[in-house]
């Protein structure tokens, strides 16, 4: 990514309610945040986020939508119907909706493009099991994942947010080490510049997996790390935030260290 602003999502997963979106305007009202940020709640909270954070600078999204546009698909809900609640963003292809749900790559690559089709910024989750690791398949397994999308979308992954999450490195408080993570996301970003149209610096490369206000800083001042996607810490309004300083603080250390 070129900008220096960070990107930090919640992903609320099955959590949440209507009064800890009350106490997230009330925290970030008025406040600037210093970098991008946003929370992807249920669905039945699309609503209340869009009318509780409309005085905030956080955006909202969704954590999955159908890969399908309309029809009879009793319980899903298409990327249409939560961008009519003015969503920023959908999480697609997350580690539990590939386990839990089974969700294979090519509903994935059918659902980022569904979400870009209606205006809106896929953030596409991958990354390996410890099984995977452990088997010396940690690339073979980011390349197949994001090699799935970048066909799909005829080798244009600009407007799609890549997040890097270590399946064995989520909601169990072990972040993956910060030499790790740059050197997955430099992988990651050698395998989106040697197969896509562009350079990696159009695409935006975060982080998931354990971050915390303790952790984030060490895991923003790593090379081509553009953000985090947060799933605990992003329940509490003061976690989140202090989450969101770290990243505006590591943006101004980057633009610093560039103009100088
Ligand atoms: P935790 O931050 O709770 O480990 O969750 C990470 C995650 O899955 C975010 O999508």
């Amino acid at each position: 990514m070129s900008s220096t602003e960070l990107l930090v999502i919640g992903n609320w997963k099955m959590n949440g309610s209507r009064a800890a979106l009350a106490d997230f305007a009330r925290a970030f009202s008025g406040v600037s945040i210093g970098c991008d940020a946003g929370l992807c709640v249920p669905f039945t909270l699309l609503a209340a986020a869009q009318s509780a954070l409309l005085g905030t600078e956080l955006r909202w999204g969704a954590q999955d939508c159908s890969e399908e546009a309309e029809g009879a698909f009793t319980g899903d809900v298409s990327a249409a119907m939560i961008a009519e609640c003015r969503a920023s963003y959908v999480i697609v292809g997350h580690a539990e909706r590939r386990r839990v749900h089974a969700e294979s790559e090519g509903q994935v690559a059918n659902k980022v493009q569904r979400v870009l089709a209606c205006g809106m910024t896929p953030i596409v989750c991958i990354g390996e099991s410890s099984e995977e690791r452990d088997a010396n398949q940690t690339k073979a397994v980011l390349r197949r994942q994001l090699m799935q999308v970048i066909r799909a979308l005829n080798h244009d992954i600009r407007s799609v947010v890549i997040a890097y999450e270590p399946l064995w490195a989520i909601g169990r408080g072990q972040i993956a080490s910060p030499g790790l993570i740059e050197e997955a996301h430099g992988f990651i970003a050698d395998a989106i510049t040697f197969n896509a149209k562009h350079t990696a610096h159009g695409v935006r490369i975060i982080y998931g997996g354990s971050v915390t206000p303790g952790n984030a800083a060490a895991v923003f001042t790593r090379r081509l790390v553009g953000g985090a996607l947060v799933g605990g810490a992003s329940l509490r309004a003061e976690d989140f935030m202090a989450i969101c300083h770290a990243a505006a603080t590591c943006a101004q250390q980057r633009l610093a260290a560039w103009t100088q």
